[in-house]
């Protein structure tokens, strides 16, 4: 059975292929794409054993190369604009068809569905997990809730301004982080009987943001208050933070769908996976709080 991880270089792939590399019996099992071979961390894993191959989902070819001889695929999402996102997803499911994998995890959001006020949800997710589903394929859907470092993106400022800007009012959510993620996607990935399976992943508890400004006052040592922001100054904060435009317009769907309540479900599919419960928000904060200000605040 041979494995491959798409997006080697980013944070959540990482956090899988650390997990893998530690429960696989060998590494030949194991391959990564990358539309960056040559980064540090893909020479590192090469010279670890782990096959290392070019794949671009903007590159039909690339990806049914990648995947020539690989059973299961993790097919991490993308981030760009969401109509080139549904495109290269596109393409990846293509291309796994026609190089013969069995098995596709998807990497996809709770709530994904066509109805979802998330414009992420609405126009990638549901679609692309339809899209698998009538590809045939084997399917995983491990449906993330927002990822804890969602609070963290901006902590420079926040620890500076004393202040957690985001929108959403009272909304709750059930963060998750992606170390942890990256446990349950390497236990899918390298496990059986997970096949033709849905799993919403998320943390033990859905915070207010009032709440997860409490806990991040406490944890950094810092006064942190919560300033809610609407849709409209969450889009301009996004600009200011770098965003491509079109991600930022569609991030504003973000607050809707908070202010919905679309990210308050507690599953515990994150256990029936891992046997344990995700880290709560206080305690993922506790256990990285020097490398996320070293990430984050530096
Ligand atoms: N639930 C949430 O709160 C949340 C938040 C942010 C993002 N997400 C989603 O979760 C995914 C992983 O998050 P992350 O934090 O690990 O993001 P990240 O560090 O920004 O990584 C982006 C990933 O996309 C891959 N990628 C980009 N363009 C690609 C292309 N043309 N072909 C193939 N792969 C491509 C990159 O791989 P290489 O650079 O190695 O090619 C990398 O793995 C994101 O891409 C996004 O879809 C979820």
């Amino acid at each position: 059975m041979k494995l491959l991880v798409t997006g080697a270089n980013g944070n959540l792939a990482g956090a899988v292929i650390e997990n893998l590399r530690a429960i696989l019996p060998d590494r030949k099992f194991l391959a990564v794409g990358t539309r960056n071979t040559d980064s540090a961390y893909a020479r590192q894993l090469a010279a670890a054993g782990i096959t290392v191959r070019h794949l671009d989902f903007m590159n039909a070819g690339s990806v049914t190369a990648a995947l020539a001889g690989i059973d299961r695929m993790l097919m991490i999402s993308t981030y760009d604009p969401n109509d080139i996102r549904i495109q290269q997803h596109r393409t990846a499911i293509d291309a796994a068809v026609k190089a013969g994998v069995h098995h596709v995890i998807y990497t996809s959001c709770i709530n994904a569905d066509p109805a979802s006020a998330f414009e992420h949800n609405s126009q990638v997710h549901a679609p692309t997990e339809a899209m698998i589903k009538a590809s045939g394929l084997q399917y995983t859907f491990l449906r993330h809730n927002l990822y804890t470092e969602f609070l963290l993106m901006d902590l420079k400022e926040t620890l500076t301004s004393g202040q957690l800007q985001r929108g959403g009012g009272g909304a709750r959510i059930a963060f998750i982080g992606r170390d942890d993620l990256g446990v349950s996607a390497a236990r899918v990935l390298a496990g059986d009987g997970h096949g033709n399976v849905i799993y919403t992943e998320t943390g033990p508890e859905a915070l207010s943001y009032t709440e997860a400004a409490a806990i991040m006052s406490e944890v950094f040592e810092r006064p942190i208050k919560y300033v809610e922001l609407t849709a409209q100054q969450w889009y301009q904060r996004s600009m200011g933070m770098g965003y491509p435009e079109p991600v930022a317009r569609a991030s504003m769907s973000n607050v809707i769908a908070a202010s919905k309540g679309e990210f308050s479900t507690v599953s515990r599919d994150y256990e029936k996976i891992t046997g344990r419960s995700a880290r709560s928000v206080r305690q993922l904060l506790l256990d990285n709080k020097a490398r996320y200000l070293k990430v984050y605040a530096a």
